[in-house]
């Protein structure tokens, strides 16, 4: 069985998505580049009877992380231990968990970025040659003990490529970058997902969603589901266009798929900041969010939207983010 190692509690919308994940590479839409080369991978290190290399996936929350962690380790035929940085505290809580691992098994650490310095240091041996060297005790009683583990897959995600040290970064074989999906790949979750819901969609109504969606499979669904109560309570159950159109006006996500902290990111910078540039600091004061929520969430679509640019002074709203938001451009 796989095992949730991770305390905390799963609310509604995690039980929900763990029915909603793919659980193969065949079921697994879009993320073509990470997914061929894993299936490479893959492929060579059965045929060889050896554990995987260790795979970091990078790539902003929702991209489907912890789905192709779980797929990853179904493809190879073995159990996967779920953990997360936050959650390991201690040398001693990573033992614990590495004790457990069967050879080849996948080892799952989330967040992985914030994994403790002292916990991280012993994963180093434990990466490279499948060991560990522990103190235990203190003062005059204290003793090294030495540990060998069984060959693993260290599967590891994060949202900040920028806050991996060096030496862990170092020691993953493989690494992915997971992409925004293409709206076309986010119509065919859409659509899945509805399958899944046994919820009547059409395809203006499934590629309305994948618009709207920020190129994240997790926003998609989310979405889905408040078009779907819509529909049933607005409409006739039918997910179409025009339903999906006036749902998701209604939530306040608009044509371009930027909601409502999008909205006032982009706003407060044109208002208050003259366009820029601002810190990021700054910007997430004055909208109320944290900066780590503004650099893994907002600001990377924002980017590729060209909504935003990236300067050294600071970030800076394009003639784009004044259009759509219907400011005057500024000339330059
Ligand atoms: N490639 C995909 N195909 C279909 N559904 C996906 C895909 N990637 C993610 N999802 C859906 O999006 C949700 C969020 O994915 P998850 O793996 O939790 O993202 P992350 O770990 O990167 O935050 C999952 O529950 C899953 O239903
Ligand atoms: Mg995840």
């Amino acid at each position: 069985m796989n095992e949730n190692l991770n305390p905390e509690i799963q609310d509604d919308e995690q039980v929900e998505e763990l029915s909603l994940r793919p659980v193969s590479f065949a079921q697994y839409i879009g993320q073509d580049k990470v997914k061929e080369q894993l299936e490479i991978f893959i492929a060579a290190a059965k045929q060889r009877e050896e554990a995987l290399d260790h795979v970091l996936l990078f790539g902003p929350p929702g991209l489907g992380k912890t789905t192709m962690a779980f797929v990853i380790a179904n493809e190879l035929g073995v159990q996967v231990k779920q953990t997360s940085g936050p959650a390991i505290e201690k040398p001693g809580d990573l033992v614990a968990i590495l004790n457990e691992l069967a050879p080849g098994d996948v080892l799952f650490i989330d967040e992985i970025h914030r994994l403790p310095m002292t916990v991280e240091e012993v994963l180093y041996s434990a990466m490279e040659d499948f060991y560990i060297d522990i103190m235990i005790g203190s003062g005059d009683g204290s003793r090294s003990v030495h540990l060998d583990l069984p060959p693993f897959t260290l599967v590891g995600a994060t949202t900040r490529a920028g806050m991996l040290s060096n030496p862990l970064r170092a020691r993953f074989g493989i690494s992915a970058h997971m992409e925004y999906y293409t709206t076309e790949d986010l119509e065919t979750i859409t659509k899945r997902t509805a399958d899944i819901f046994e919820a009547e969609i059409v395809d203006e109504g499934a590629h309305e969603i994948a618009l709207r969606s920020r190129g994240t499979p997790r926003i998609a669904n989310r979405l889905l589901k408040r078009v779907r109560d819509f529909a049933q309570i607005r409409g006739n159950g039918k997910i179409d266009r025009p339903i999906t159109d006036q749902a998701l006006t209604m939530l306040d996500v608009d044509v371009e798929g930027l909601d409502y902290i999008d909205q006032k990111l982009l706003r407060t910078m044109i208002e208050l900041y003259n366009g820029g540039p601002v810190g990021l600091g700054t910007l997430s004061v004055a909208i109320a969010e944290d900066v780590e929520t503004v650099e893994d969430m907002y600001e990377p679509y924002l980017i590729q939207k060209g909504f935003i640019i990236r300067t050294k002074q600071g970030r800076r709203a394009t003639a784009k983010a004044y259009e759509h938001l219907g400011y005057p451009v500024p000339e330059l």
